[in-house]
């Protein structure tokens, strides 16, 4: 065991925002609209539709705020490192155009939300920076700068870089903002509840069926709703496809108390290790968060050195003191770095789904929201087309249709040494043979173990405990289960079995 990590494992949106407690359902309910996902873009979408007449009903699987939103570093931006070149080679830069359209507009829609509803949730304007240190970078950005001025962006490129260490000049994009992630989200939910509308918490959804009405069932109870969006970040049961045409790419945080002169701006660099930092006062206490350190969720990783890694960062170059908070989370990566708002299938004609937000999804959920918002109420939306579910896509082996990528990266996983239930401490998880069964065994903090079925219930991988956060995650397509078996995160929509406990 190495040394012990500084810091709270929470996120500091979670830890500094309060608990919501709407109630489950637990009855049949018929509204215009039914939404599957309590996150940013679900709730933004049942707000959008409520706002533009239709009565909806939001059903949340845990707490509003608990699942990515939650865990995210709070940025609210266009510009997302140097995607503008990343999409115009990929796409052409009126693809790459309309996306920084669909953003800003995001930016605005946001900020035009926390006024009217009066949502306090620290939003702030800055000016947000893609900085450069290394000869190479430099030129990127200058490059990046050019094409977004081009587009249309209100970019420039700039050696006034106000960060605490010499950097050799970045994009600066103006009028972006930052804000805290949770308080945003329970403001939309409050906005969302009542005069016919529902949140509901606590309600995991198990199937969605498309048709009049189109079908959303719980275990306690049933929505009918005329059209269904599923926003629960990974498309719940998959009928998409989508875990071929995204991966899920995993990152940490650690916030630290900060110096006393603020940061004044969001950053994030295009030298590697890759470093994202915001600055936030919150009740009171000034905090620097410092992100990165991410890799695909089907690999291993060692979250502890990455957490440290990241500490020394922030305490090196950010002059702050020792981590407060650290959290990791992870989000889908559409392989052709375009989002994804519209019909869940290609033949589906009531059910829609939201997903691929490419860890920018404070603005590209609310974009995907908007467009879905626009597409059930019959009004044109301008970005729809470059979001479009329905495009010729790549899967993410690069080839078209593929099959599933990443069961053979799990083939390829060092295979760990053979564990034993015995050699359990308080803590610790292993995943061993019980009675010709794979078996997820966890030790409680008391040394009661506790056991489940270690093969995923989406495609059946077999999980892996991840000892930082006590969870067990699938090498395959990226689900995450609690350490009772409890899915935190699909595509898998269903608990791993219980197993009896060993003894
Ligand atoms: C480390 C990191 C940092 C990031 N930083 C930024 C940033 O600074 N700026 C930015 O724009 N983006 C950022 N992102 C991306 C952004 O946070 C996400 O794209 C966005 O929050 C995703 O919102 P969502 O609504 O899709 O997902 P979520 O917030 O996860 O919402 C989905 C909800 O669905 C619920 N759910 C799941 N299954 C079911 C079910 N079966 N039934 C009912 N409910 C269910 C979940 O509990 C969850 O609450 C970051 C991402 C990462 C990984
Ligand atoms: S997430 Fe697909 S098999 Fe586990």
């Amino acid at each position: 065991m190495g040394e012990r990590l500084a810091g709270r494992q929470v996120s500091l949106w979670v830890a500094t925002a309060g608990v919501t407690t709407y109630p489950s359902l637990d009855s049949d309910l018929e509204v215009d609209v039914a939404v599957v996902g309590g996150g940013l873009a679900g709730l933004t979408a049942a707000l959008a539709l409520k706002r533009a007449g239709q009565t909806v009903a939001v059903l949340e699987a845990a707490r509003i705020g608990t699942g990515v939103t939650g865990h995210t570093t709070g940025k609210v931006t266009s510009l997302h490192r140097l995607v503008y070149t990343e999409l115009a080679d990929r796409h052409g830069p009126d693809v790459a155009g309309r996306y920084g359209q669909a953003n800003q507009a995001a930016i605005e829609h946001i900020a035009r939300i926390v006024a009217e509803e009066g949502i306090d949730c620290d939003f702030r304007r800055v000016s947000n920076y893609t900085y450069a240190e290394s000869d190479d970078a430099l030129a990127r950005v200058r490059d990046e700068a050019g094409l977004a001025a081009r587009l249309g962006l209100p970019a420039a490129f700039t050696s006034d870089v106000p960060l605490p260490f010499a950097v050799r000049g970045a994009v600066r994009l103006d009028g972006q903002a930052q804000l805290h992630a949770v308080k945003y989200l329970q403001g939309l939910a409050r906005a969302v509840d009542g005069a016919g509308s529902h949140v509901l918490e606590d309600s995991r959804v198990t199937s969605v069926r498309d048709g009049v009405p189109g079908v959303v069932e719980t275990g306690h109870g049933t929505v009918r709703a005329r059209e269904v969006i599923v926003a629960t970040n990974v498309p719940v049961g998959d009928a998409g496809l989508f875990a071929e045409r995204c991966y899920l790419h995993r990152s940490y945080l650690v916030a630290c108390p900060a110096p006393a002169a603020p940061l004044n701006g969001t950053f994030i660099s295009v030298d590697e290790p890759m470093r994202s930092i915001l600055a936030i006062d919150v009740d009171g206490s000034r905090y620097v968060l410092t992100g990165g350190e991410g890799h695909r969720a089907t690999e291993t990783a060692d979250a502890a050195a990455r957490y440290r890694r990241l500490a020394a960062f922030s305490r090196e170059r950010l002059g702050t003191g020792e981590a407060s908070f650290r959290w990791s989370t992870q989000d889908t990566m559409p392989v052709d770095g375009l989002p994804y708002a519209g019909t869940l299938t290609p033949t589906a004609a009531h059910l829609h789904v939201i997903t691929g937000l490419r860890k920018w999804g404070l603005t590209n959920g609310t974009a995907a929201a908007l467009i879905l918002a626009d597409t059930l109420s019959g009004r044109h939306n301008p970005w729809a087309a470059v979001f479009d579910t329905n495009r010729k896509h790549t899967s993410s082996t690069g080839q078209a249709g593929g099959k599933r990528p990443q069961l053979d990266q799990a083939a390829q996983l060092p295979q760990p040494e053979q564990p034993t239930v015995a050699g359990l401490r308080p803590g610790d998880g292993a995943v061993v043979e019980i009675d010709g069964e794979m078996t997820a065994v966890y030790a409680d903090p008391a040394g009661d173990l506790l056991a489940v079925s270690a093969i995923c219930t989406h495609l059946g991988c077999t999980v892996a405990f991840n000892a930082d956060d006590s969870t067990w995650d699938c090498p395959c397509h990226g689900s995450r289960f609690a350490a009772d078996g409890a899915v935190i995160q699909g595509p898998a929509a269903e608990n791993l079995a219980p197993r009896p406990a060993p003894r």
